[in-house]
């Protein structure tokens, strides 16, 4: 059963800094699906030959392949906008109070429910999600995800030197990792992910295990954070003083390769970014939490000299929104700070196909090309009448970069899944 959907489409599949014909743009195009996958994508004229009989959908806007969030934790998002502090003691303060909540079933379904309802309302249609040190919090996000047919990586958070309450130890942490894997594995379009939630919770035995879990699952990937705020940076020298710096604790541990997403990295050496492009790990950068924090920023010209793999992240709690738009307009006032201007082509292209290389998952989704999923959203660039002034008779690159700065889930017209378009479950 094929149908399909007219519009102006654009799409990205490769980082345009290095090849500028990834940018693929139909004013009038159409995209072609069977099954929830794309057969077919083009120019409506050239496509109408063949494809003109199939039922279509109109759609006013442009669309463009769902966001990925390359890092964000759910439980944390009602405590999004927690007031006054950096990063440790946030973590202290406002964080593990709420993540304890967790332990509890029922908390943990309602929150993944809403959770997912406002990543598909923000345009969001696949994410590398941390959950909490609870193995159900995972069940939890994993059900409601399944429900909703949406691309979720996540996976139980290891902590054995986390608070009272939040603590496992190695050996949960290795048995409950393994009990989740062997439960998700192959079913939806799930994924399942390592998560030691950084060096200064988890103790040299617990890392040793994370190392083994990743070396026993060659499918899943290793997702933690590294580098992101200057004391956190200090904790972490005086605690592994023979690291030569803080990604080489996780290399020690066997953490770092081509599945391991590291959020952050504001504070990296030279020597960091040659490991992680020589490996092909790759860094999920988070704007709005990194100016919600205190942190700093990417070098993005440090990054981009080593050709360092990138994505982008929310990392709603601290970030500040979960629209992936609002958190490209960022990564855009991010690297201006640091002198560098980020292309909005080059932005859309973290925030979608950037995103799916950096899950592995570029064979399913992330730009839209036949053999890809069909997930999509239509995009309004006049959403507010300030957004309709701006973009009035403007090209392609600055109607894109007015969606950055000024737009969010308000310019979000329709989200779909699968060809399918997604509503509110709860
Ligand atoms: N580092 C360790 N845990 C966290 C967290 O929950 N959020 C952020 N932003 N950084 C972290
Ligand atoms: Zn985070």
């Amino acid at each position: 059963m094929l149908t399909a959907f007219r519009g102006e489409m654009l799409s990205v599949a490769r980082d345009p800094r290095d090849d500028p014909a990834a940018v693929r743009y139909e004013p009038d195009g159409l995209l072609v699906v069977e099954d929830g996958v794309v057969v077919a994508r083009g120019a409506y004229d050239a496509l109408a030959e063949r494809f003109g009989a199939v039922p279509t959908e109109r759609l006013d806007g442009l669309i463009v392949p769902g966001f990925v969030d390359a890092h964000v934790h759910y439980p944390q998002l009602d405590r999004i906008a927690s007031h006054g502090e950096q990063l440790l003691d946030w973590l202290e303060r406002h964080i593990f109070p709420a993540e304890q909540a967790f332990a509890e079933r029922a908390h943990a379904d309602a929150v993944a429910a809403a959770f997912l309802d406002e990543l598909l309302r923000h345009g969001t249609t696949s994410a590398l999600v941390f959950a909490t040190v609870h193995e159900g919090s995972v069940d939890a996000l994993f059900e409601a995800a399944l429900a909703r047919d949406m691309r979720i990586v996540s996976g139980k958070v290891l902590m054995d030197l986390g608070p009272e309450g939040l603590r496992d130890t190695p050996a949960t942490a290795r048995g409950e990792s393994e009990a989740l894997i062997a439960r998700w594995r192959g079913r939806g379009r799930l994924g399942y992910a390592v998560t030691p939630r950084f060096a200064l919770t988890s103790s040299d035995a617990q890392m040793a295990a994370a190392g083994e879990l990743l070396a026993a699952h060659p499918d899943v990937l290793l997702h933690t954070h590294l580098a992101e705020n200057p004391r956190e940076c200090a904790a972490v020298a005086g605690r592994f003083p023979d690291a030569a710096d803080y990604l080489d604790v996780y290399d020690r541990f066997g953490l770092v390769g081509a599945r391991s997403v590291f959020a952050h990295g504001c504070h990296l050496t030279d020597r960091s970014c040659a490991r992680l492009s020589a490996t092909g790990a790759g860094i999920a950068t988070c704007p709005s939490s990194n100016l919600f924090l205190g942190s700093g920023f990417l070098d993005l010209a440090q990054a981009d000299r080593f050709g360092v793999k990138l994505a982008l992240g929310s990392d709603v709690g601290a970030g500040t929104g979960l629209s992936m738009l609002h958190t490209a307009g960022l990564a855009y006032q991010a690297a201006l700070a640091r002198d560098v201007r980020l292309d909005p082509f080059r932005a859309l292209y973290w925030a979608t196909a950037g995103g799916a290389a950096m899950l592995h998952l570029s064979d399913r989704i992330g730009a839209l090309e036949p053999g890809q999923e069909a997930d999509f959203v239509v995009l309004d660039d006049a959403a507010t009448p300030l957004m309709a002034r701006r973009t009035r008779g403007a090209t392609l690159a600055e109607r894109l970069f007015a969606l950055q700065i000024l737009g969010d889930d308000r310019a979000i017209r329709a989200t779909y899944l699968r060809g399918r378009r997604a509503g509110s479950m709860s």
